[in-house]
């Protein structure tokens, strides 16, 4: 400023935008001959200055302006970057916390609307017809956003930031919307809308544009290079984040797939002991759907249930080598042929046991006729020498034989079956295991009669 614009007069004709508090600070330090400090900014110069005032005569005083604008600036945009940083980090953190795409595309635009100076961001995918579908949206713009029509080809309304973006896989800025005349076909309601500056940036899954981030702004040159350095790494991790959502999902599928296959499996072995021993009909199905039902009411971890359904399935394969006519004999079977009988349990046990299950599978299988005082077989194991997982197996076994006729008699009454697991708990079968079993028995009860 020239000495001549300032000698002589008034502060606020020389700064008639003057904050009334500095012209308040400067009449203390006169009046009362003190100094003070302070910072202001000049709305009239567009200036940051550091104020040193003092007096050393009463209603006289002195001021030294520093210029501190360029430090405020380096001050302010390093708080922005850092800001930015912040949020880069937590999309990042998103990838792997949100449960799915639709979880991640709105808390990605909901981070990004706590920019300062952004008013609505949101994430539009092409879909086949080259239409441009918003997925998800933060912001005020809502009813903006649902009121027009937005292409990535090479009609009209593939003309503006976001189509382009999409179009030609590269972010494009529009400063100033009023006068871009790519954007005519939705100045007049985004001018309605208070939008002044708008960015659009490419989404890429496999090399493929799919999408892209459009970020609105109510400023004018809103998007310096800072801000479209972030939204363009935000826009890269997105990209990232679809590809991690999508991999999951095949991961999921691919598993599905293989578990029908396994459990498809195991039926077909079902099947080859129902027919070597055709009078319990689908015995080792059902027995896996009882043992499974008790594991879940004993609340058994996923890995020890998948364990107890294999071994349910595969308990009694061994049987295919036991001659069918004593597998099917309706009268008592002399001891040596019993013994023949028990010899199922060895040799299921044989058949499974080079199969790498990653649970103790075989060992269920081994311990299925097993009792708790010791009277069970192969090996005559005791209480706890013996798996939860063939406790539960155990009782699922002899409650399945009960509730089935047999040539040589009728199924029993659950109150029998009930009668039975009571008198042989904790001598034959694990006492939670049997508690467990009531409850079911009595639910499948109330549930037939009501
Ligand atoms: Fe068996």
């Amino acid at each position: 400023m020239k000495r001549e614009n300032i000698v002589g007069k008034f502060g606020k004709d020389i700064f008639p935008n003057i904050d009334k508090k500095v012209i308040e600070e400067y009449g203390s330090v006169a009046l009362n001959k003190k100094s003070d400090s302070f910072k202001f900014y000049s709305f009239d110069l567009k200036k940051h200055f550091l104020v040193n005032a003092f007096s050393s005569e009463k209603n006289y005083f002195i001021v030294l302006f520093e210029d501190i604008t360029d430090s405020i600036e380096k001050e302010t945009r390093l708080n922005k970057l850092l800001n930015y940083q912040l949020i880069v980090r937590k999309i990042n953190y998103l990838i792997n916390y949100c449960k799915d795409e639709k979880e991640f595309y709105k808390k990605v635009c909901d981070e990004i609307i706590k920019i300062d100076g952004v008013i609505f961001a949101w994430i539009g995918l092409k879909s086949k017809d080259y239409m441009v579908k918003p997925v998800s949206y933060s912001g005020v713009l809502s009813d903006y956003l649902k009121s027009i029509e937005i292409k990535c080809d090479d009609s009209p309304l593939g003309s503006g930031p976001t189509g382009k973006s999409i179009k030609n896989n590269e972010n494009i800025i529009i400063n100033n919307i009023s006068i871009d005349e790519s954007f005519n076909p939705w100045k007049e309601k985004a001018s309605l809308y208070g939008i002044k500056s708008i960015s659009a940036f490419p989404i890429t899954y496999e090399e493929e544009v799919i999408g892209a981030l459009t970020v609105h702004s109510d400023k004018e040159n809103y998007f310096n290079k800072d801000i479209v350095n972030v939204l363009n790494e935000i826009s890269n991790d997105i990209g990232i984040g679809i590809r991690k959502f999508i991999d999951k999902k095949k991961i999921i599928d691919k598993t599905k797939e293989l578990e029908d296959t396994i459990d498809n499996m195991l039926s077909s072995f079902s099947k080859i002991i129902s027919l070597k021993e055709p009078y319990t009909g689908n015995h080792s199905l059902r027995v896996s759907e009882l043992a499974l039902i008790i594991g879940n009411e004993m609340k058994l971890a996923e890995d020890r249930l998948l364990a107890l359904k294999f071994a349910s399935f595969l308990h009694d394969l061994g049987k295919i080598f036991i001659p069918s006519e004593i597998l099917n004999r309706y009268g008592k079977l002399t001891p040596h042929e019993f013994n023949l009988v028990k010899e199922h349990v060895i040799k299921s046990y044989e058949i499974v046991k080079d199969i790498k299950f990653p649970y103790p599978t075989h060992e269920i299988i081994l311990q299925h006729h097993e009792r708790i005082d010791g009277s069970g077989y192969p090996n005559g194991l005791k209480g706890d020498e013996i798996l939860l997982e063939a406790k539960i197996l155990a009782v699922a076994d002899v409650v399945d034989a009960m509730i089935s006729n047999r040539p040589y008699r009728s199924k029993l009454s659950l109150d029998d079956i009930s009668e039975e697991l009571i008198k042989n708990k904790n001598i034959k079968y694990d006492e939670r295991v049997v508690e467990a079993t009531l409850k079911i028995l009595k639910k499948f009860e109330l549930n037939n009669i009501t």
